[in-house]
């Protein structure tokens, strides 16, 4: 049976992955609520097509904080994908560049900063910090990644302490010994580069992370570097309004996959809003529940530039290693243009909120 769209291969890669692994990588927080959430929120927006336009040419290329791409699909940052299928980080940035959209790095990957930038020298790539309480490995990372080419630093805000996913205390899921955090080498990052003597990733992260960070850490981070920070993990129009005034050139609303707090919104429910009161002042990304072009189609209608996708390229690398991957991104693409031609948009600045309305407003009919 061939695969084609995102949940074939969600079930393809269910069937592959051996169940204490999958459940890292599946699993939400707490009762997986807003997991769930995240995915069903989109069904409550309604597309409103516009018919004889010319769209024959339909268009995605855009351009976002300076990458010229050919989609606004990309790659949003995930742990350790060497796990998942030995081609891991490298063939997920290939398969981003495959397709033109942006690839973003785990600060917690299997394969070097550097590595990935030598095998994928043509895929845009912006690196994503975690802030280690050793501050001069974490200023390391961010100096390694601005001379490795990296374009951006994207510093996740919403993890300075762990989730707590019940998947994590259950199966107590750890880095297989061959593989390592390979962004960390050397004697002083022993520690930081390896999970042996933690009881798995949450523990690892607890002691690894620093927890006391503040907005005072993303201007310190904005100053410190010459790329352009842009703040993971956005859900409030509050924390937007610092992140401009801190210096952010953008912002992914995220809530980390549904992994961090359960019961917060969906990120599809709360992008109007933000997009609302600081769209006009810095650029607007989005993270969460994106399965198939008419979500990403959504998510620019209502104000996100770019639209990024976590655990459908960890299910693409399971069934079929990059390849997959990057038939993943292909499917989600193809999906993207069907949807803009049968809508009447011919290029990704027509799609508006013209064209999209929430279910409540046919309720009030
Ligand atoms: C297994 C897994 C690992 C993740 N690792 C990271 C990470 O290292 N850094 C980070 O900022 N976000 C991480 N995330 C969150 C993703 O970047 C992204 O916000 C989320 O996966 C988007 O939701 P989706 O999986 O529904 O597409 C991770 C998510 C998953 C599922």
């Amino acid at each position: 049976m061939a695969l084609v769209c995102v949940e074939d291969y969600e079930k393809e890669a269910f069937r592959n992955i051996p169940k204490n692994t999958l459940e890292f990588y599946r699993s939400g927080a707490g009762s997986e609520f807003s997991l769930a959430l995240n995915v069903d929120a989109f069904k409550r927006w309604r597309i409103l097509p516009r018919f004889l336009r010319d769209v024959g040419g339909v268009n995605t290329a855009c351009s976002i904080l300076g990458c010229k791409l050919s989609t606004p699909i990309g790659v949003a940052p995930t742990a350790m994908q060497r796990v998942i299928h030995d081609d891991g980080e490298i063939g997920n940035a290939r398969a981003a560049g495959k397709v033109g959209g942006i690839f973003i790095l785990s600060t917690v990957s299997t394969t070097s900063l550097e590595e990935v930038a030598k095998a994928a020298p043509n895929t845009s790539k912006w690196f994503q910090l975690y802030i280690y309480k050793d501050r001069s490995l974490t200023e390391s990372l961010v100096r390694r990644a601005e001379n490795a080419g990296y374009k951006a630093i994207v510093m996740t805000i919403d993890c300075a302490h762990f989730g707590a996913r019940r998947a994590d205390a259950r199966y107590k899921f750890k880095l297989p010994s061959h593989l390592g955090l390979l962004n960390f080498q050397g004697d002083r990052a022993s520690n930081a580069k390896s999970m042996q003597g933690f009881s798995g990733i949450q523990e690892y992260a607890n002691a690894q992370y620093d927890q006391s960070i503040t907005w005072a850490d993303v201007d310190w981070l904005v100053k410190f570097t010459k790329l352009p920070v842009i703040a993971k993990g956005v859900l409030t129009r509050e924390d937007a309004f610092l992140a401009r005034d801190y210096g952010c050139k953008g912002i992914i609303v995220s809530n980390h996959g549904a992994r961090q707090l359960d019961s917060v919104p969906a990120t599809i429910e709360v992008l109007p809003t933000i997009v609302d009161v600081v769209g006009n002042d810095m650029t607007i990304m989005f993270d969460g529940g994106v399965r198939q072009g008419t979500d990403v189609f959504k998510a620019l209608a209502l104000g996100a530039k770019a639209v990024f996708m976590g655990r459908p390229l960890l299910w693409g690398l399971a069934v079929n290693g990059q390849k997959g991957a990057e038939h993943v991104l292909e499917l989600v693409q193809r999906d993207l243009e069907l949807t803009m031609k049968l809508s009447g948009c011919v290029n990704v600045s027509d799609i508006t909120k013209d064209y999209i309305a929430h279910e409540s407003q046919f309720s009030k009919l």
